[in-house]
């Protein structure tokens, strides 16, 4: 299977995930030992952010440069890209295509990505569009979990927050519907939880889902607990977000009954719903996820550029 567009997890299998990972992993021992190759040498990689990010795009923009590539970008392409001016999401992608090899493109919209790869003449990565989807970040979660526990099938994995808004969730749960034996809680207040459309695809897909609003008794069960926080830009109502916003809080106390070789894991930026307590617990998985973002993306736009 080549790799072109990355739009959403649905594109994906257990093989090429597997080919993925084992890259990432080449990647950071190669990076370890000061020996990666710059196969992106004479590629230039655009990325296109429509809305506020830290780790997607730095660390996209770090592992093109890993690999010898160069990056042209727009951190707040909402207003400093042309689109102030009032030129749509297509034209602005067609323009950029004839500059980059590839665009990594985060844009509010849902279905922004799909929009962008219709009129792109080069691989177009969604780099998370509205409420929809974040593909890349389901990869490197997908990874973490590999890496710390040692496998997939079979583990009990709790996702917790704001499941209907929450893309990264959406697009995990997609990814781990690939695997067997998954028990899965989706463990949310039940005006975030997960829409019913994609509970109704997880399903069909095999996998054993169980609603619980309450997360106290659930930690003693589970493997993984994957924290989100509430998307509160996302919100129609202020009100309704002050309301759920401190809805779930993770410290210490809480984590008593979490069994020790389970880990937490959450895509970041986190608000309130971990307190920074836990980060010294070595249960708390989230920065060593965030770090294995840059070798999944260094893998994933090896795959993309260098296959043809
Ligand atoms: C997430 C996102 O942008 O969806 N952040 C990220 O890319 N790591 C999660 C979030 O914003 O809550």
């Amino acid at each position: 299977m080549k790799l072109y567009h990355i739009l959403n997890t649905k594109q994906f299998n257990v093989h090429i995930l597997e080919e993925l990972f084992t890259l990432a992993s080449e990647m950071e021992k190669k990076d370890k030992a000061g020996r990666l190759t710059p196969s992106l040498k004479g590629k230039i990689v655009a990325t296109v952010f429509y809305e506020p990010s830290t780790r997607t795009r730095f660390s996209f923009e770090a592992a093109v440069q890993k690999l010898g590539g160069a990056v042209i970008s727009s951190e707040s392409a909402s207003h400093f890209s042309s689109a102030i001016k009032g030129e749509s999401l297509s034209d602005s992608i067609r323009v950029l295509g004839n500059y980059a090899d590839a665009i990594v493109l985060r844009h509010p919209k849902k279905g922004s990505a799909e929009l962008a790869s219709s009129v792109s003449p080069v691989p177009i990565i969604n780099a998370g569009d509205g409420s929809g989807e974040h593909p890349t970040q389901a990869l490197l979660d997908l990874y973490t979990i590999k890496k710390e526990l040692g496998k997939i099938d079979g583990l009990k994995i709790a996702v917790l927050g704001d499941l209907l808004f929450g893309r990264t969730v959406h697009s995990l749960l997609n990814l781990l519907s690939l695997y067997k034996g998954l028990k899965v809680y989706l463990i949310s207040p039940p005006q975030l939880g997960l829409p019913k459309e994609h509970k109704a695809y997880v399903k069909q897909k095999g996998m054993d889902i169980e609603e619980r609003a309450d997360m106290e008794n659930t930690l003693s069960d589970i493997d993984v607990l994957y924290v989100t926080r509430i998307q509160g830009e996302r919100f129609e109502s202020k009100e309704t977000y002050e309301q759920l916003k401190d809805s779930y809080v993770i410290n210490r106390k809480t984590l008593k009954n979490l069994h020790d070789k389970a880990i937490i894991m959450h895509p970041l930026p986190r608000v309130t719903e971990i307190t920074p307590d836990v980060d010294s617990d070595r249960r708390a998985a989230y920065f060593r996820q965030a770090k294995n973002g840059l070798y999944i993306r260094m893998a994933l736009l090896d795959m993309i550029l260098n296959s043809t």
